[in-house]
């Protein structure tokens, strides 16, 4: 057998202290619970969770359950339990993507990169052509995504027929009460993104309890006067308010804002619609760090919270916005025919400068991916290209 990496190679494996105490080779120490080890057995009569088939419940493991012995072979740790017969075999690869001491949870954990305005002259690009192949150019492109919250693309189709291209890099298209929908200028408009009027920094459908993940756009037909894309990064616009007014961010992170979105049947084949929710504007994770963002101005509807609240809502509101509409946290993208844009919905704000109307019109399509489908073509991708990012955690956005 291949000798491991550090990272991977045990060096020891002994309990200590009721837990199975594992060093490794590059100094690190993970000290496992039999509880979590038990339950976590992966041989074939316990199964894996990986395909849902499981035979252990954890009414079968004694609250006492305790390692017997713990012996080390082939960079393999076998375990004899307490209380029955059962042993199990964990591999030193599995044990180690899987240690939860704090350091390798915080390895573990995606580091988005915060960015503004002056982001413009370095922006993540990538090629549809190329990514489709070359698996590691879609891999860059998916990173980007995870990192920035976007990236540009170039060499996608402009014909209508062939959008699932660019749809398919990201993942699986969701399908909405908007089905596909290409934002032009219409006689009767119920989709504020066919307007030709400037368009606030905004994120897409916040009145959906799971709102959009990734946004696909792909220029068909570019506006030759004005309507330029405009981007702004969420997350570093909160960053700003927990600087300058934190009590304002920790509001924001709890107070509930209503938004709604009724569409009379335009966009669904005659059948009325009528979406509400009631969640804050932040999202924090279980580390305190932002993972979401949920607001469009908009579609900011009656506030419905405690009558000492209306004003100090009000004023965090307002500085919130100050900041989202800043131009110095706003990239603006003149999208050409055949370019997109890929961003995440619920970390990015999107927007729109004004433009003249021409013939033939602005004609921009857009589609979107749940964030669950894009991180399962990112995790895929790492598994084949770069398996030790394959076990990150990334960022679960509004979900949760
Ligand atoms: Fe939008
Ligand atoms: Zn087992």
């Amino acid at each position: 057998m291949m000798d491991p990496i550090p990272r991977y190679k045990i060096c020891s494996a002994e309990v200590l202290k009721n837990r199975l105490e594992i060093r490794w080779g590059d100094n690190h120490i993970s000290a496992f619970h039999p509880i979590w080890m038990r339950h976590q057995c992966y041989c074939t009569d316990c199964g894996t969770p990986l395909s849902g088939i499981r035979g252990i419940r954890l009414h079968q493991i004694p609250e006492d359950i305790a390692i017997v012995s713990a012996e080390l072979f082939d960079n393999t740790v076998r375990i004899r339990w307490s209380g029955g017969d059962h042993t199990s075999l964990y591999s030193g690869e599995w044990l180690r993507n899987h240690c939860y001491s704090s350091e390798e949870r915080r390895r573990r954990r995606h580091q988005p990169i915060l960015w503004d305005a002056s982001l413009a002259n370095d922006i993540p690009i990538g090629s549809l052509t190329q990514a489709e192949k070359d698996p590691s150019s879609r891999l860059r492109i998916l990173e980007a995504i995870c990192d920035y919250g976007f990236c540009k693309i170039t060499d996608a189709p402009t014909d209508i027929a062939e959008k699932q291209r660019l749809i398919a890099l990201v993942g699986v298209q969701r399908q909405t009460h908007f089905g596909t929908y290409t934002l032009t200028r219409k006689k009767r408009m119920t989709n504020v993104g066919d307007t030709t009027s400037q368009l606030d920094p905004h994120v897409d459908e916040p009145y959906r309890l799971s709102p959009i993940g990734i946004t696909v756009f792909q220029v068909l037909h570019p506006s030759t006067n004005g309507g330029e894309s405009t981007l702004v990064d969420g997350f570093e616009a909160v960053r700003r308010l927990k600087q300058r007014w934190p009590e304002d961010f920790h509001l924001l992170c709890r107070l509930p804002i209503v938004n709604q979105r009724f569409d009379p049947g335009d966009n669904s084949h005659g059948n009325e619609r009528w979406y509400k929710s009631r969640l804050p504007v932040i999202k924090l994770d279980d580390n305190g760090k932002v993972c979401g963002i949920r607001t469009n101005e908009r579609q900011m509807s009656p506030l419905d919270i405690a009558e000492d609240m209306v004003e100090p809502s009000y004023r965090a509101l307002r500085r919130l916005y100050s900041l989202l509409y800043d131009k110095e946290l706003r990239l603006v993208f003149a999208l050409k025919a055949g370019e997109g844009l890929l961003f995440d919905n619920q970390r990015l704000l999107h927007g729109l400068n004004e433009f003249m109307p021409e013939e033939p019109q602005r004609s921009v399509l857009t589609s979107s991916v749940d964030l669950d489908e894009f991180h399962s073509s990112l995790r895929l991708l790492q598994r084949d290209l770069k398996s030790d990012r394959m076990h990150m955690l990334l960022r679960q956005g509004m979900a949760g």
